[in-house]
């Protein structure tokens, strides 16, 4: 059975703490909307699709508590900007919810995890046939069960071609400095016994002059032509697909899409506290004193993704995506 990133258990939110992870397997019991809403900004839960679905939690436990469902959804969207699932499933939790009774908040709640890993799945399927046979694939930062309602969705297409006997390899970039790759992906790729080695961020460009056939990536939000945040390094992986003629596509479902950015350019790029440079597990690795810079994310332009798979089609350039 594959890892679950959250779990609500009757009256309070069970979040994995991703933090620890792979070394230690610890459940945080959010019991109020600030315990979520610490849990997102630290990054204990984190992906795009998953903070989004703590974030819907995190409004039932508003309910539970006969907290203001409008504080809470305010509180909730401030921890991160860069992700639009956030903001779009407090908004689809508060729109269509019934009442503001605690019931109704779970079920909306509930609904969008089950959605969410439907949609992997579709995504999942379509993304498989995009994927040459005996493919070795490049990934960046952890679009897996860990980021999603289940299965994934970059790692979804990987785990549904690896079913179709697609995959010779997969190589996950490490994915400085919080290491999602190394201690997210690769705990995932074990798990489901899929071939595959570890990189250092700095190796994909030699590795996709030789061995790389295919390049699969998530998003944090998608513009309307196509412009696509996702993890600091996706930028980079683009430019070097596009220069070795290496596919390159990116999977996310509808609710990273946001039609009202016209492109990249109005995105908002997280910054987060430069400590996650110069330091490494609390230790200095750099001079004490040391500037750092460290945006959480990056723009790729549309017109080097070849291909956006969502759960209701693969999606060619030139983009235009509309609201629905
Ligand atoms: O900072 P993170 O770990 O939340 O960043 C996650 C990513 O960039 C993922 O690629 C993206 O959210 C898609 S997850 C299915």
């Amino acid at each position: 059975m594959s890892v679950v990133a959250l779990e609500w258990r009757s009256d309070h939110l069970a979040i994995l703490d991703q933090r620890r992870l792979p070394g230690s397997v610890v459940w945080l019991n959010a019991r109020s909307v600030e315990d979520v809403a610490a849990a997102i900004s630290d990054m204990a839960v984190r992906g795009a699709p998953a903070i989004g679905l703590a974030a819907a939690y995190g409004l039932a436990l508003a309910a539970l508590r006969g907290d203001s469902l409008s504080d809470a959804a305010d509180r909730l969207a401030a921890t991160r900007p860069t992700a639009v699932n956030l903001k779009w499933a407090l908004d689809r939790v508060v729109s269509q919810a019934l009442s503001e009774g605690f019931e109704a908040v779970l079920a909306a709640a509930k609904q969008i995890e089950d959605e969410d890993r439907e949609a992997n799945r579709a995504i999942g399927r379509h993304g498989a046939e995009l994927v040459p046979h005996g493919a070795r694939i490049l990934t960046i930062c952890n679009t897996g069960s860990l980021a999603t309602g289940g299965h994934g969705t970059a790692l979804g297409i990987i785990r549904s071609a690896y079913e179709q006997g697609k995959v010779r390899k997969v190589y996950a970039c490490e994915t400085r400095p919080r290491l999602q790759g190394a201690r997210l992906t690769a705990w995932e790729l074990m798990q489901d016994g899929i071939p595959f080695s570890l990189i250092a961020d700095g190796a994909a460009g030699s590795l996709m002059a030789r061995n790389i056939d295919f390049v699969v990536v998530g998003a944090d939000r998608i513009a309307a032509n196509g412009d696509t945040a996702n993890k600091l390094g996706t930028y980079s992986l683009a430019v070097l697909a596009r220069h070795h003629g290496i596919p390159f596509v990116v999977a996310a479902p509808s609710s990273t899409l946001d039609p009202s950015m016209p492109d990249g350019s109005g995105i908002p790029i997280e910054e987060r506290d430069p400590r996650e440079i110069t330091e490494i597990e609390g230790v200095s690795v750099a001079p004490s004193g040391c500037p750092a810079y460290n945006p959480a994310f990056d723009v790729t332009p549309g017109s080097l993704i070849t291909a956006i798979v969502t759960e209701t089609e693969v999606h060619h350039p030139p983009y235009t995506f509309a609201d629905v």
